[in-house]
């Protein structure tokens, strides 16, 4: 054999191992239940694009959750609802997850899908700009995570307002801070440049220690955590 031919076969035998990898992970650690596959196959029927978290990503979140003992959960984003389950199931019987989300159609089929996983009574689905809605939220705060996961030329004002509605411990995570790489230099793309500006502002913040973790799509995408500073 040719010395690509055995790079090749090296590749495809890493590309294999990764993925049995993920999936041995995804089995024992974030099995996906009835509630969660209904707000997929909602989304799916309902024409919404198939942008939600990953099921390791979702326990990623409930990870956090318990790490900060969350009582009240803050989502920007909420799509179908899948991320939103993976949340309120991480909360206590009378906690507490806010999602913000802009398109009606997807706040109607994230209440189905609340309802559906049985997370209903802990859950709030707010329809409107977020940017609008979070002036709203000062009475509700402080919340002891947020999960930023809308329109990607607001990162760095979420961010923002994330900070202006914790509290020290409290943990703000942010979905695609990753993008291929490119969230990590500057661009002509708006939605990019939202993305690079967050991860420079979490690396620097004096109140905040920070990290980007690729987790996603063969590590090409992935979250941005903050723990706010005591
Ligand atoms: N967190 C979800 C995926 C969110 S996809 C999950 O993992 O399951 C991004 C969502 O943000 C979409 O539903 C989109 O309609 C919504 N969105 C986009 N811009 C927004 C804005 N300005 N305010 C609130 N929601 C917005
Ligand atoms: C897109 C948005 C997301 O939040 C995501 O996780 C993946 C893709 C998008 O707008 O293309
Ligand atoms: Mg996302």
């Amino acid at each position: 054999m040719t010395d690509s031919n055995n790079d090749l076969a090296a590749l495809q035998r890493q590309a294999r191992m990764r993925r049995s990898i993920e999936a041995d992970i995804n089995r024992l650690f974030a099995a996906e239940d009835e509630g969660l596959r209904y707000a997929l196959t909602a989304a799916k029927q309902g024409g919404l694009p198939e942008i939600q978290i990953s099921p390791i990503q979702g326990k990623f979140l409930q990870l956090m959750a318990a790490a900060c003992n969350a009582r009240k959960i803050l989502e920007i984003g909420s799509l179908a609802g899948y991320s939103g389950i993976w949340l309120a199931r991480a909360l206590p019987t009378d906690g507490r997850l806010i999602t913000l989300e802009v398109n009606p159609h997807h706040a109607d089929i994230v209440r189905r899908s609340f309802t559906k996983a049985g997370v209903a009574d802990r859950t709030e689905v707010l329809v409107g700009k977020a940017l609008d809605l979070l002036p709203q939220l000062t009475s509700e705060a402080p919340f002891d995570l947020v999960f930023i996961d809308a329109d990607k030329p607001s990162y760095p004002q979420y961010l923002e307002w994330a900070l202006r509605l914790a509290r020290p411990g409290s943990i703000i995570i942010a979905d695609n801070c990753v993008r291929r790489g490119e969230a990590f230099h500057p661009s002509e793309d708006e939605g990019i440049k939202g993305l690079y500006e967050y991860n420079r502002r979490i690396a620097s913040d004096p109140r905040l220690v920070s990290l980007v973790l690729p987790m996603d799509d063969d590590y090409t995408d992935g979250f941005a955590i903050a723990v706010v500073r005591a």
